[in-house]
């Protein structure tokens, strides 16, 4: 590494990392120079603009901006700098580390060319320079993940509530309803598994049979296979995929974390999107859907009981190593956005918490369970519900990521 700044002329260097300080990336350190050896300088926000305004950046192949949580109020400058390349052919490559989606979706529309997560897996910053490398190919047919069908697995979204009755499958189902639905043509593949195998109610929400097939599928995972397990699918307006729970009561430990996987991947390879509904209780198994996850949403409420069952999920899943980095804490009938003490106190609780809670739903009202009662989703019962507003903005910037992340994910 060099110092951009001071470069001589004619500058050597064909790439650039921007961050608030490049050593709490000390794996992109290594990657950068497994990647270009010295050729590359290390910038902060603030001197990056004025630097790339200098000629010799023209000569930069691409910029490496690495993020994190707390340089999200640093968004508009790293637009800036991600507009501000563009404009002289710079390619972008955002690595982030437990940064918000709205904060990344809003990047990535800015102009980004790549995303790598943080901590970065191995061969993924150079596997995103190659991909810069390659001449432009014309548009791609699909922008959904699907597009990127070359044996690309779908995305897994698991949603696990804090305690009962936070929303967890109102969550699974609208989210699931709103990515099926995001594209008139070109609309991602997406399922939903009901995981509930005793109280699982997403049959329910979208009024659908509960199959005996379901039940023999579980029973008999040695003998399952792509058919077995597409019979016992069931589909919600020919558009979302279901497997409901099945019709009789099971016991949560009767499946192992090896009939977990075996139906997860099979999801995964046929779908874009598989969206799994958790129940409420940890099981053997919680672990090999937490692991196997891109996301893992965890629903609460501004309550004693979520407070404390967040305090002993965490222990619980510390103590065994669990990658506790995927859950996503998300605080439904989460306060107005004008009713500033009630943001106040979501904060308090975050902090007390020591977690990040970086979705908030807001309270629909009777129109949530009614349309719940009626088996339809909200974007059909009441598409105007804000609740609806809400998650169908998450989905959207899923989605978003999901396009221009697939590979990384
Ligand atoms: N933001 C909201 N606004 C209004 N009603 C909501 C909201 N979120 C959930 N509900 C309603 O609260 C009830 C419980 O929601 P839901 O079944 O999704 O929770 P859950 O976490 O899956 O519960 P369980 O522990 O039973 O699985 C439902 O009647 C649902 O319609
Ligand atoms: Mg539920």
């Amino acid at each position: 590494m060099s110092s951009a700044i001071n470069q001589p002329e004619p500058s050597p260097l064909v790439a650039c990392t921007i961050s608030r300080d490049v050593t709490t990336f000390d794996l992109l350190i290594e990657d950068m120079e497994a990647a270009v050896g010295e050729a590359w300088g290390d910038l902060g926000f603030p001197e990056a603009l004025a630097f790339l305004r200098q000629l010799d950046a023209e000569m930069l192949e691409f910029i490496a901006i690495a993020i994190d949580d707390e340089d999200e109020d640093r968004l508009p400058i790293i637009g800036d700098i991600i507009e501000l390349a563009g404009q002289l052919g710079i390619k972008v490559i955002l690595i982030a580390d437990d940064v918000s989606p709205t904060a990344l979706h809003t990047l990535l529309r800015q102009g980004a060319d790549e995303f790598v997560p943080y901590p970065l897996p191995e061969g993924e910053l150079q596997a995103a320079i190659d991909r810069l490398r390659q001449p432009a190919e014309p548009a791609a047919p699909s922008t959904n993940i699907a597009a990127n069908a070359a044996g690309q697995k779908g995305a897994l979204l698991a949603v696990h509530g804090l305690a009962g009755g936070t929303g967890a499958t109102t969550l699974a189902v609208n989210l699931a309803w709103e990515l099926a639905s995001i594209s008139k043509d070109k609309a991602p593949r997406v399922c939903v598994i009901d995981l509930g195998l005793q109280f699982g109610s997403v049959a329910t929400c979208l009024d659908l049979p509960r199959r005996e097939a379901v039940f023999e599928m579980w029973s008999d995972t040695e003998t399952m296979d792509e058919d077995i397990f597409k019979q016992a699918l069931v589909s919600y307006q020919d558009r979302l995929w279901v497997l409901t729970a099945p019709p009789e009561m099971l016991p949560l430990d009767m499946i192992t974390s090896e009939d977990v996987n075996k139906v997860l991947d099979l999801a995964c390879g046929h779908f874009d999107y598989v969206i799994v509904d958790m129940p409420a209780t940890l099981v053997q198994w919680t672990e090999a859907v937490l692991t196997a996850a891109q996301i893992y949403f965890m629903t609460m409420e501004m309550d004693m009981r979520s407070a404390q069952n967040t305090l002993r999920l965490k222990r619980a899943l510390q103590a065994e190593d669990l990658p506790v980095e995927k859950l996503r804490f998300c605080m439904n009938r989460a306060p107005k956005f004008t009713d500033l003490n009630g943001k106040a106190r979501v904060k308090r609780m975050a902090e007390s918490l020591e977690i990040g809670i970086e979705l908030q739903l807001p309270d629909g009202g009777k129109a949530v369970s009614q349309g719940t009662d009626h088996g339809l989703p909200l974007a059909n019962s009441a598409p105007k519900n804000p609740l609806r507003k809400e998650i169908a903005k998450l989905a959207a910037s899923l989605h978003a990521l999901g396009a221009a992340s697939a590979a990384a994910v």
